[in-house]
């Protein structure tokens, strides 16, 4: 299961080599595409899987419309934006598919023709949404998986899986780069040391089946599937639907790649970049952001959570350069499976409240400089509270703003609404995140270090991965924020994010 630590890393194992990604119209995807479009020269090819949509219904279009506009490549546009298109044209390949659908809905021949061709996969799609439909989540985060196996399966090519920190469920304590288990239920492992998922998928498809045969009206039945899919996960012990088939996923993956080379790249929360190629780029509202947004709206002012708790954040430029770090390694060394977290909690631990003060502060002190965060400097504090305070504060506060409306109403007043749609924007929100405001774990990063470690002195320099020495109230108050306000939170995007539409994964968007 461990990397044997051989020869040095170095980008070098890239040349010549052909790259198949997934997942590059989304935040991460983005970032590391253009890192390897700018960093690594020497690649030959990269295959992008990107599905149509109904304005786009090409790879290629999809991809100059949605992915190439996007500001991640002014950089490397600079002064020559023939240039980046040039680049484009001789080193992408579009292909149109859709993860979920059997050999991505490419044709005998042309996902054979691709198998011959890729060299490496990077698989980065999923679906973020942690309250999506079990059956959804299920097809994307799981079954999709033997897609990619099927496509590795000719030339044994190596993966770098993109998962993430939270598979670990509901373990506590630090969290070491290994597998995980289930932590409320005992599933057999095998020889190998992945846990046999096969009766549990089973289960889960039979529980769809189920759920499904019982609602007749569609927006009951997506409900449904919702309540099913959370249900199912806290059962066997994770928080949310998204983790939980993350997690079987890891498990398909590890079964059916035995002897291949086979790198899971678990990141913690992604956040803003830190330094490439701009500081401080984001795209949509991430986890932490949900909560910060709502608090800079005013509709936020307790939260369940515990300040004192490390949370585990990690900018998403670390992200894309572990990733190709990982890639590197996979070339180059011998076929084993290897695990590493993205994370900061074990080696730069930041705190909820460091977090919050930081916010707070900029809110009070500088809320004009994000016109787009702040509609003015908030009145209200912003505190964390445990669980059983926030829920039974709640229950009164409901009370009593019932029973304000029917005095109101027995008085022929109008009633403001605003109080009770903040009420059910913090239950809404609490019910999404809480669980990753009350953290009990902190992420090992050691394996990552050691890789890091064994990279060239080139490599060393233009891919660092963690966030030693990184100073959070710098990084929070004068990137985060301000990438915040301007690239997540541009005017338009503003009513877009809200908490009710856009689509899913820019709002419940994962960790
Ligand atoms: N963001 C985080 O905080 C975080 C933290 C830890 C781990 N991760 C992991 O990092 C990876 C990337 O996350 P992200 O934040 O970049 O997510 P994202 O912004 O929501 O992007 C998801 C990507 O997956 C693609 N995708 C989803 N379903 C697909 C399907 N059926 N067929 C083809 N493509 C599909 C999306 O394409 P469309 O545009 O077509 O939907 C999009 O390109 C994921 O594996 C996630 O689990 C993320």
């Amino acid at each position: 299961m461990e990397a044997q630590a051989s020869s040095t890393i170095t980008l070098d194992s890239f040349n010549g080599k052909s790259v198949f990604i997934t997942g590059v119209t989304g935040f991460v995807g983005k970032v590391l595409l253009e890192k390897i479009l700018r960093s690594v020269p020497s690649v030959e090819r990269i295959h992008l899987l990107i599905r149509g949509n109904r304005r786009y219904p090409s790879a290629a279009e999809r991809f100059q419309q949605e992915v190439a506009t996007s500001s991640i490549f002014d950089v490397l546009k600079g002064e020559d934006e023939t240039a980046f298109k040039r680049l484009c044209e001789r080193k992408l390949r579009f292909v149109s598919g859709e993860l979920t659908a059997e050999r991505f809905g490419l044709s005998e021949a042309a996902f054979n023709e691709l198998a011959y061709d890729v060299d490496l996969v990077i698989n980065s799609a999923a679906s973020v949404n942690f309250r999506e439909p079990l059956n959804d989540a299920l097809a994307t985060n799981t079954l999709s998986l033997h897609t990619i196996i099927q496509l590795t399966q000719a030339r044994k090519t190596p993966v770098v899986h993109v998962s993430t920190c939270y598979v670990n469920g509901y373990h506590e304590g630090l969290i070491p780069e290994t597998v995980a288990g289930p932590a409320r239920a005992a599933l057999s492992r095998a020889a190998g040391g992945y846990y046999k998922v096969e009766p549990l998928i089973e289960h889960l498809q039979n529980t769809v089946e189920a759920v499904t045969a019982a609602c007749d009206e569609p927006a009951q039945r997506s409900e449904a599937l919702v309540e099913a899919g959370l249900r199912e996960a806290d059962r066997y012990g994770w928080n949310d639907t998204y983790t939980f088939t993350k997690w079987i996923g890891e498990q398909l993956l590890l079964q059916h790649m035995q002897g291949q080379a086979l790198t899971i790249l678990r990141p913690s929360i992604v956040e803003s970049t830190l330094h490439e190629p701009t500081p401080g780029w984001i795209e949509g509202v991430k986890v932490a952001d949900a909560i910060i947004m709502a608090y800079a709206r005013q509709k936020v002012t307790y939260f369940p959570g515990d300040p004192r708790a490390v949370i585990d954040i990690i900018p998403v430029d670390l992200v894309a350069n572990s990733i190709i770090l990982a890639g590197a390694e996979a070339l180059m060394e011998p076929p084993c499976h290897r695990i590493y977290q993205c994370s900061t909690s074990s080696h730069n631990p930041v705190s909820i409240n460091e977090v919050i003060q930081c916010v707070v502060q900029e809110g009070k002190q500088r809320h004009r400089e994000y016109p787009n965060l702040f509609a003015s400097a908030p009145r209200r504090p912003f505190v964390m509270i445990p669980g059983w305070a926030f829920h039974g504060g709640l229950a009164v506060a409901y009370r009593l703003l019932a029973w304000k409306q029917s005095l109101f109403s027995w008085l022929g007043a109008a009633v403001s609404s605003s109080q009770l749609s903040n009420l059910d924007a913090m239950v809404k929100l609490a019910l999404i995140f809480s669980f990753y405001t009350r953290p009990r774990y902190r992420f090992s990063n050691e394996n990552l270090c050691a890789l890091a470690a064994r990279a060239g002195a080139h490599e060393q320099e233009i891919l660092p991965v963690a966030t030693t020495g990184m100073d959070w109230q710098h990084y929070l108050q004068r990137i985060h924020l301000p990438g915040l306000n301007r690239y997540a939170l541009r005017p338009r995007a503003i009513k877009a994010a809200g908490f009710k539409k856009a689509r899913a994964r820019r709002t419940a968007v994962g960790a």
